[in-house]
């Protein structure tokens, strides 16, 4: 048997031409175009394919959007100043500082110095706050767009156990919170899950996975589940994206996992392309905010 594939791009794509519409009637009613200014610090080949793929997709859905490349070298207080400045931009509705930063700045600072009603990718505190507590201004992109695949796809969370693997800030600590909520803005099918959080220090851990209803790999280590870490018919969500001699791999054994689960995403394909689109979300979103 070989699980069935979700195709996040066609998902991805659904949700932009949703969004087209909703930005559309938005700007023809207040007259104010959504803006994402993205903030670039240095030249980490990574962050500008994520920063081109994110300008093309506003283009598409009718968001503008800015980017800001400083240099590598860029001081923090250089960097807090040009955040200073856009967080007062009434033109622009959403700020995001692509990650990774050079070492020489600080992270916490730098995110916590975006306004929070700016804060499109949901890392400011306060936000962070309001999705733990299920009344969420803006939903974490990576995350949201795990959640999305899910309920697009015919998959309720709401009974399951949800094995989420990775503790990270971005993605394995909101997504574990979403899923456990008793409701969401797609309804209580998409939360309501029993949750697991595994992560490096987890003992056991396969014994834990293998008892994954919807197994969810947010580590970053290429190939990480392999297949004996995976209940025969589980649903399994790759948010990895490791750069390997053999391209682009997640954290899944792909070829192997596919013969066991019932279900899971590709990479890439999968989870990657519903970030850009959560993120448009949030940038509608703050616009709105910014004019009630
Ligand atoms: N770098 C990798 N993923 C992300 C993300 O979701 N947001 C930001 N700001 N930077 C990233």
């Amino acid at each position: 048997m070989t699980a069935r594939l979700l195709d996040g791009k066609a998902i991805a794509s659904e949700i932009r031409e949703e969004l087209a519409k909703d930005v559309a009637a938005f700007t023809q009613c207040s007259g104010v175009t959504p803006c994402l200014a993205a903030i670039l610090v240095g030249d980490d080949p990574a962050s500008d394919v994520y920063v081109r793929n994110k300008r093309r997709a506003c283009e598409k859905t009718g968001v503008d959007s800015q980017l800001h490349r400083l240099p590598v070298e860029t001081k923090e207080d250089e960097l807090l100043a040009l955040i200073g400045a856009l967080n007062t931009a009434a033109s622009v509705h959403g700020i995001l500082v692509q990650l990774p930063l050079p070492k020489q700045i600080d992270e916490t600072r730098v995110l916590d110095a975006v306004h929070a009603l700016k804060d499109v990718d949901s890392f400011h505190p306060e936000n962070v706050g309001l999705v733990s507590q299920g009344r969420p201004r803006f939903l974490p992109c990576t995350p949201h767009g795990c959640m999305q695949i899910l309920h697009r796809s015919g998959i309720e969370a709401s009974g399951k156990h949800a094995v989420v693997v990775g503790r990270s800030e971005i993605v394995g600590k909101p997504l574990a919170s979403m899923l456990v909520q008793r409701n969401s803005h797609l309804g209580p099918t998409a939360a309501n899950a029993t949750v697991t959080v595994c992560h490096s220090r987890t003992a056991n851990l396969a014994e834990i996975t293998r008892q994954a209803d919807i197994l969810v790999a947010a580590i970053g280590q290429a190939k990480f589940i392999t297949a004996d870490m995976v209940k025969p018919g589980a649903t399994v969500i790759d948010v990895g994206i490791n750069r390997t001699e053999e391209g682009l791999v997640g954290d899944v054994d792909f070829d192997a996992v596919k013969k066991i689960a019932g279900t899971i995403t590709p990479v890439p394909g999968g989870v990657g392309p519903l970030t850009i689109a959560m993120l448009l979300a949030n940038t509608l979103t703050a616009a709105k905010l910014q004019n009630a």
